[in-house]
């Protein structure tokens, strides 16, 4: 012990040995990332790019202005202490400076890619000599960052080819895997899975893991039931048809309100076509998915629940990050990053089944929680308060699992994703949970 050097400067300043690993690893996710982000806007025109295809949501050109003015602040500003750069994209891109709909004057799309690539070539200067064993957190939670806007992109896409079309959108350029060809058969009788009771570990405490997934904290769960499947488009229509939509007794007295305010009638992204029977419902809001738990005479399942049918084997062994294991996502386990380009028949990825049975946890469509979004014990933000705990308001409920459009970064079994239960155009459906006894 008496031979160790004190640190010197240097060894402080630049990066040692065992930090370029992270360094390349990161260099190429964030490379990755990008491309994928600049594939949404391959021959967009400016009309499309500043266009609010709907008040919850701003242009998609905001979005792609956003992630860049994002990355500028954290890296280049806030670690490497560069003065602020583009003053005028601060105010048009930070998330708290104008209202959404004042977000449509935008630059063209070859200038916010300037500033994308500006922004992005200072970055990857920055990482070759940043401290990245102190900084790893920040760096993973902008990819994450990246890849959640990407999603909402997707989102506000899909959402303007609904309009245009008024059909069943979106349905990507690409064809099912052979998985989904080979499962076009009837699911029923629907199976749920019992998950006995006992004590889990819920949340993440890794490098990428975001400030709502910590600490690591022990839930006690009753015995329960859960689907082994999302609800599918099969199911759903049997709501549809018993009059669920005009029937309040299904309904809470808060998503009845909302239903005769909004005049709904049918998941926002729906098609009659047999085609999509075994596919999960998509685009419901929360109040539509409790109204359906209600008429089946389920409910949903909690947030822990959820976790504990996707992550776990039993209270002995650890959880896994995925539902198959901790091996990253593939195009063979679930329906992520855009790869298919839409929905898949829920039990389309027999491999990247839960170690209790559960199908399509990852991917496909988020899953609406019956949980209210929420810190967990001695929650701590990170990188700042409104990132996560501005929305610890009980005005917003738990999404988990990920859907057909989100990136492998934003893809694990303790990922929660959060909005107000009145919000419908996203990827979101569900799956019904039921007491034991
Ligand atoms: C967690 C997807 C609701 O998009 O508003 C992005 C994520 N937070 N930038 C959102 C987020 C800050 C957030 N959602
Ligand atoms: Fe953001």
């Amino acid at each position: 012990m008496t031979s160790l050097s004190k640190p010197t400067i240097s060894s402080q300043s630049f990066p040692a040995t065992g930090s370029r690993l992270p360094t390349a690893h990161l260099r190429q996710s964030m490379t990755e990332c990008r491309e994928s982000t600049l594939a949404l806007f391959k021959g967009m025109d400016y009309e499309t790019l500043c266009c609010q295809a709907h008040p919850d949501f701003s242009p998609v050109g905001w979005h792609l202005g956003h992630i860049a003015y994002t990355e500028s602040l954290w890296l280049l500003e806030r670690s490497a202490g560069y003065p602020s750069q583009f003053p005028e994209y601060h105010r048009l891109f930070a998330a708290d400076v104008l209202p959404k709909v004042d977000r449509v004057k935008l630059p063209t799309l070859p200038e916010i890619k300037d500033y994308l690539g500006t922004i992005r070539e200072q970055v990857f200067a920055y990482l070759a000599i940043a401290p990245i064993e102190q900084q790893e957190r920040l760096w993973r939670w902008l990819l994450q960052h990246e890849s959640q806007h990407c999603e909402t992109i997707a989102i506000v896409l899909a959402i303007k080819a609904q309009q245009e079309t008024l059909q069943f959108l979106p349905l990507g350029p690409c064809p099912l895997p052979r998985s989904a060809e080979r499962s076009r058969r009837s699911l029923s009788p629907y199976p749920m899975i019992q998950i006995p009771a006992g004590t889990v570990e819920m949340g993440h405490d890794a490098i990428a893991a975001l400030d709502n997934e910590r600490p690591i904290h022990r839930v006690d769960l009753e015995t329960f039931w859960i689907d082994r499947y999302p609800v599918t488009c099969e199911q759903y229509r049997l709501f549809m048809q018993a009059d669920g939509y005009q029937t309040a007794a299904y309904w809470s007295v808060e998503g009845w309100q909302w239903l005769q305010q909004h005049l709904v009638t049918q998941p926002f992204y729906w098609s009659n076509h047999s085609t999509y029977d075994l596919h999960p419902v998509c685009g419901v809001s929360w109040y539509e998915a409790e109204a359906y738990a209600n008429f089946v005479g389920k409910r949903l399942p909690t947030e822990a629940e959820w976790e504990k049918a996707a992550a776990w084997k039993s209270a002995a062994q650890l959880p896994l990050s995925f539902p198959w294991g901790n091996e990253p996502p593939s195009p063979l386990l679930c329906n992520y990053g855009h790869k298919v380009g839409q929905t898949t028949p829920v039990n389309a990825y027999p491999q990247g089944a839960s170690p209790f049975g559960c199908y399509d946890t990852i991917g496909n469509v988020w899953e609406w929680t019956s949980s209210w979004f929420r810190g967990y014990p001695d929650f701590a933000s990170y990188p700042y308060h409104g990132y996560s705990q501005t929305y610890f308001d009980d005005q917003h409920r738990v999404l988990r699992g990920g859907s057909w459009a989100t990136r492998s970064w934003a893809l694990r079994n303790t990922f929660r994703n959060w909005y107000y239960p009145h919000v419908r155009e996203i990827f979101a459906g569900f799956r019904c949970a039921q007491n034991s006894h």
